[in-house]
């Protein structure tokens, strides 16, 4: 099984989201019994907690199952995920910081965007809820790029 992890500060707003659009993909392309995929945050605020009603309105908006308790990213991922997709340049140092090593499969999830490679996914939590449209967009076309790297490179 090849497992994935997406992570953000809070763990209830983008990560989660990401977790469920890519649950989705998943099971479109009948890859449930070889991908699957988490989510966690660097920070420990939101420990136990529901995703974001906002998170949750866009996901029902767009026709996706969203079900995740927050929990914070924790060393030993390093060895349970095989892809780590950080959701900004921040989350990224602070996962090396808790590896304390640069894991192989650490990217920035907008490597995957080609209409903004190399950008962070927005943190929406302060802002209203077309920050969460937005997020949504970037996340559901980076996914499915990453998705089909990870079809190639695995010869799925
Ligand atoms: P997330 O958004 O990292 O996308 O889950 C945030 C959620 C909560 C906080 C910051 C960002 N917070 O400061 O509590």
């Amino acid at each position: 099984m090849i497992k994935i992890i997406f992570v953000c500060l809070g763990n209830i707003c983008r990560s989660p989201l990401a977790e469920a659009i890519c649950q989705h993909k998943i099971k479109k392309k009948g890859l449930e019994g070889q991908i699957s995929c988490d989510s966690a945050g660097t920070a420990n605020y939101h420990i136990g907690e529901e995703p974001d009603s906002r998170s949750i309105e866009v996901a029902v908006k767009h026709n996706i199952p969203i079900d995740h308790k927050g929990r914070q990213f924790h060393h030993t991922d390093g060895t349970n995920y095989q892809y780590i997709l950080a959701m900004d340049e921040s989350n990224y140092r602070n996962i090396i910081h808790e590896l304390g090593y640069k894991h192989d499969g650490l990217y920035l999830m907008r490597n995957f965007d080609s209409q903004g490679r190399g950008m962070e996914v927005p943190d929406p939590y302060y802002g209203g809820k077309d920050g969460f449209e937005d997020v949504y967009q970037i996340l559901d076309r980076s996914i499915e790029e990453f998705l089909e790297f990870v079809i190639e490179t695995n010869h799925l």
